[in-house]
């Protein structure tokens, strides 16, 4: 079962089109989708007041896989149902790593005077469930002119070992080369913690480490993206380094997102699987894709929003079901359409673009416009 949570926005829009871009691949393909809609988001809240009943999150537990669209709508105060809904589905379901590839497809024009397909080719695994994230802090005196706030950002031995182990087998897979973000000339105990880990998973996975502190990672994501190949990194940096990734490759519209709960040798390491609390082996729960654009409600019921973000999620949810050429099927139907961007419809590009995947169409007559969809 693969669970769909359009949710706000522009959600509801483009996961129509990727879940219809996912059946054509399960035609041809020959694998059967049993879709579960769950109306999670502004809708429900406002009715029910309800963000994520535990109901539903035992429900979820149990899903192959959820497709997440987007939350946040603006008759909604910020942060209930980002942190209620998203936040707590990754803290819930132990999501933790956030897998954000920064690709610039041909045909695409990056900001980036000169970028090329080659130079623009990196995947930032993100740590999901801890750092600043983990929401802890207090505050004292609210409103008074004395008023205090903390937010603290927790880092695990366990959390940032699991991650970076998983970005040195994927950099192990790739060029070989892996880079540490993190400002550990500031945070001197995170970093320190962070450095010392990634060193050590580095050297054993036998991967190159890189190190570049936070603010000139982003100077080299614009002026030289080319050095980044795997990049590992906080939860915080994660969110902020994606977003300028996301600007470079093209733009927000364009970025995929995978959270994962990495099963297998690559994932839940430390021999049985155990978190170090000998709490025994994990269950495998279901991992999350999910566009990174956010629910743009200003061009929500417009059909004006790409559904590319959207199917190449759906791509990377396929892949992760081990349905490798179908994930490769939406991937090349999702950027055929992306030259001919903004000239049609969410539900134009989203019946292009299942046409080509269903095999139905090729990737060239889209290209050059000879298209009967
Ligand atoms: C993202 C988003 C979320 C985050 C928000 C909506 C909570 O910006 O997925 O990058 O900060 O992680
Ligand atoms: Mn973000």
């Amino acid at each position: 079962m693969i669970a769909s949570l359009p949710g706000d926005g522009i959600g509801p829009e483009v996961i129509a089109e990727a879940r219809a871009a996912v059946d054509a691949a399960g035609t041809r393909w020959d694998f059967k989708v049993d879709w579960v809609h769950y109306d999670l988001g502004a809708d429900r809240y406002l009715r029910t007041g309800e963000v994520l009943p535990d109901a539903i999150l035992g429900e979820l537990r149990h899903a192959d896989a959820i497709l997440l669209g987007a939350v946040g709508r603006p008759d909604v105060p910020p942060g209930v149902l980002e942190r209620g809904l998203l936040l707590r589905l990754r803290a819930e379901l132990d999501l933790y790593v956030n897998l954000r590839p920064v690709k610039l497809y041909q045909g695409v024009t990056s900001p980036i005077a000169g970028a090329t397909p080659e130079t623009v080719d990196m995947v930032v695994v993100r740590e999901n469930t801890e750092g600043p994230y983990a929401g802890a802090g207090g505050g004292l005196r609210r409103g008074s002119p004395a008023e205090l706030a903390t937010q603290d950002s927790y880092n695990t031995r366990f959390g940032v070992e699991r991650c970076v182990r998983y970005a040195a087998a994927l950099a192990a897979a790739r060029a070989g080369r892996l880079t540490l973000v993190h400002k550990t000339n500031v945070l001197t105990h995170a970093g320190d913690l962070w450095q010392r880990t990634a060193t050590e998973v580095a050297a054993g996975a036998g991967v190159a480490l890189d190190y570049a502190h936070v603010d000139a990672a982003c100077m080299y994501m614009v002026t030289d993206p080319g050095r980044f190949d795997v990049v590992v990194t906080d939860n915080l940096f994660g969110d902020i380094l994606t977003d300028l990734g996301a600007a470079i490759a093209g733009g927000i519209g364009l970025a995929a997102s995978a959270n994962l709960h990495p099963h297998g040798p690559d994932g839940d390491r430390g021999g049985d699987g155990a978190a170090p609390d000998g709490d025994g082996p994990r269950q495998a729960g279901p991992s999350l894709f999910e566009p990174v654009h956010g629910s743009a409600p200003d061009i929500a019921g417009t059909g004006r929003a790409s559904p590319v973000a959207a199917v190449l999620s759906a791509g990377l949810l396929l892949d992760h079901l081990g349905e490798a050429d179908a994930a490769k099927a939406l991937e090349s139907a999702a950027v055929a359409v992306l030259p001919e961007a903004g000239r049609y419809s969410t539900r134009e590009s989203g019946a292009r673009i299942a046409a080509i995947v269903a095999g139905v169409q090729e990737v060239q007559e889209v290209r050059e416009g000879r298209s009967g969809v």
